[in-house]
């Protein structure tokens, strides 16, 4: 699959970490969205597609104390793990393609920021909700970060699917309530503005 694993295991080890399009020094909204959504520090919190996003070590600066980060590629989890140092054991890191991933246990936020709008055929869509409906309980928040409407149509060499928070609540479905939505336009290391739309959505 030409969007599977070894598209990001070669996109991690041949780009500097702060060189990707989708780089952030520091993840501010989603930092502030988790926290408003789960003020408990025990609250266990899953970040989908983590890749080598700081939010975990974050997280953990934050106080919180059940952390799982979840990639498909084995190269970002490992530099991801090294550069947390210390605070790597402190967290989970669950190597799976999250289209067949079977969780073993259910989180009380759930937070994807770009990986989503990679599931271009509807049956990989359906298997995310899949996921997100076995690894998520009644009043569990959802926090999913894809490019808006008018963001662009390919990331990482790959096509996307955009949308807005109706949309995106529409796909994912009834047992999701939407609940926020906010935009944002992210800078690129590149210089480039890219159009964002958070959806914060709760389990029904
Ligand atoms: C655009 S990057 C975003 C990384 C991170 N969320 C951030 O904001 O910095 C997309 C991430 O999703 C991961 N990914 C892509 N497809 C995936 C899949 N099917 N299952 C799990 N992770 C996937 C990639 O390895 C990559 O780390």
């Amino acid at each position: 699959m030409a969007d599977g694993r070894e598209h990001w295991d070669r996109v991690y080890s041949t780009r500097a970490p702060d060189a990707v399009s989708w780089y952030q020094p520091f993840p501010e909204r989603s930092l502030r969205l988790i926290r408003s959504a789960a003020p408990d520090l025990a609250s266990p919190i899953i970040d989908i597609g983590g890749g080598m996003s700081v939010l975990a070590g974050e997280l953990l600066q934050a106080g919180y104390s059940d952390i799982t980060v979840l990639d498909i590629s084995n190269e970002a989890l490992d530099r991801a793990r090294r550069n947390l140092g210390d605070g790597a054991p402190r967290v989970t890191w669950l190597a799976a393609d999250i289209t067949q991933w079977r969780p073993s246990r259910r989180w009380a936020v759930w937070h994807d920021r770009a990986v989503f709008h990679f599931l271009t055929d509807p049956a990989r869509q359906d298997a995310y909700v899949g996921a997100l409906l076995a690894a998520t309980a009644t009043g569990a928040t959802i926090i999913v970060a894809t490019f808006a409407p008018d963001g662009p149509d390919r990331c990482s060499g790959l096509p996307v699917r955009r949308y807005g928070p109706e949309a995106l609540a529409e796909r994912l479905g009834p047992s999701f309530v939407l609940v926020d939505q906010e935009a944002e336009f992210h800078l690129t290391p590149a210089g480039a503005t890219q159009h964002f739309s958070y959806t914060i959505l709760r389990r029904r």
